[in-house]
């Protein structure tokens, strides 16, 4: 009993005081949810958009390559046109500076200086190959986060350089707010609202994170299936060759 006992209050309480760090990111509804979830390619290719337009000016994607960006139903040429639209670097040029070259389908997304470090007291943005699956709440703390700033309660002032982010860490964060109402203009007409390109971009995220979970959701469905198909199969034949036993 006492053993018992100890355990549990081993356990460590939360101290009641403590407020949580920062607010519960909502749940929200996504296209790429639950075991059919499939991702909704439209708002994958404008949250690309998004990434390319405003994101990218911090965060690199270190792991994707330009050619990845057929699976949101790109075709070759205009993978081709986005890779030749950056230029990489391309060791020592024959004057001894260093030389830039168009990107290609193989190359992999550049990393902006201040994301390599390179900008001294700037706080390094994170990756963002794997955020949506790396970050602590995933989806739903990024779209959270991305639409979550705004003017601190009275009393509250975030520390210098920061801003107040009710999602965030300590709810202060170094990210000024990227996203704003028209900050982009949409190829395909949808108006871009903060909230939609938040979806967006998270979207984006996500399926960069993990391109082949639609595939994944296929096989998935074609095992059950067939494990259904097997388990009709093995009832018949088992009411067959029990038929005669009485
Ligand atoms: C002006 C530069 C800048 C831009 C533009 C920018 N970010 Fe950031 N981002 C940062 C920095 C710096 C951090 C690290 C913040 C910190 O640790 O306080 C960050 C962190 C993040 C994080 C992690 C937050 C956390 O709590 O650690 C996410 C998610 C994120 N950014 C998403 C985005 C998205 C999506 C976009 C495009 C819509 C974007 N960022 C545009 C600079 C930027």
């Amino acid at each position: 009993m006492t053993l018992a006992a100890g355990l549990f209050i081993g356990v460590s309480q939360p101290a009641a005081a403590d407020p949580p760090s920062h607010d519960q990111a909502p749940h929200q509804h996504w296209s790429f949810d639950g075991p059919l979830g499939n991702f909704d390619l439209a708002s994958v290719q404008r949250g690309y958009a998004v990434y390319a337009e405003i994101c990218s000016v911090c965060h690199g994607m270190q792991h994707v390559r330009f050619g990845d960006l057929a699976g949101m139903g790109l075709n070759a040429a205009q993978v081709q046109a986005i890779a030749a639209s950056h230029k990489i670097p391309d060791g020592i040029g024959t004057d001894g500076a260093p030389a830039m070259r168009s990107a290609t389908a193989d190359d992999s997304f550049p990393t902006p200086p201040i994301a390599q470090g390179l900008i001294p007291g700037a706080v390094i943005p994170p990756d963002q190959s794997r955020l949506a699956e790396v970050y602590p709440g995933g989806p739903d703390r990024i779209y959270a986060l991305l639409t979550g700033y705004g003017p601190p309660p009275a009393g509250v002032t975030p520390p210098p350089g920061l801003f107040y982010n009710r999602f965030a860490q300590a709810r202060a964060i170094a990210m000024p707010p990227p996203l704003s109402d028209d900050a982009i203009e949409y190829a395909d007409g949808t108006k871009a609202t903060t909230e939609q390109e938040a979806r967006d971009v998270t979207t984006f995220l996500a399926w960069v994170a993990q391109p082949h979970l639609a595939e994944r959701h296929r096989t998935g469905v074609r095992v059950m299936l067939y494990l259904v198909f097997l388990g009709v199969l093995l009832f018949f034949l088992k009411r067959r060759l029990w038929s005669n036993v009485h």
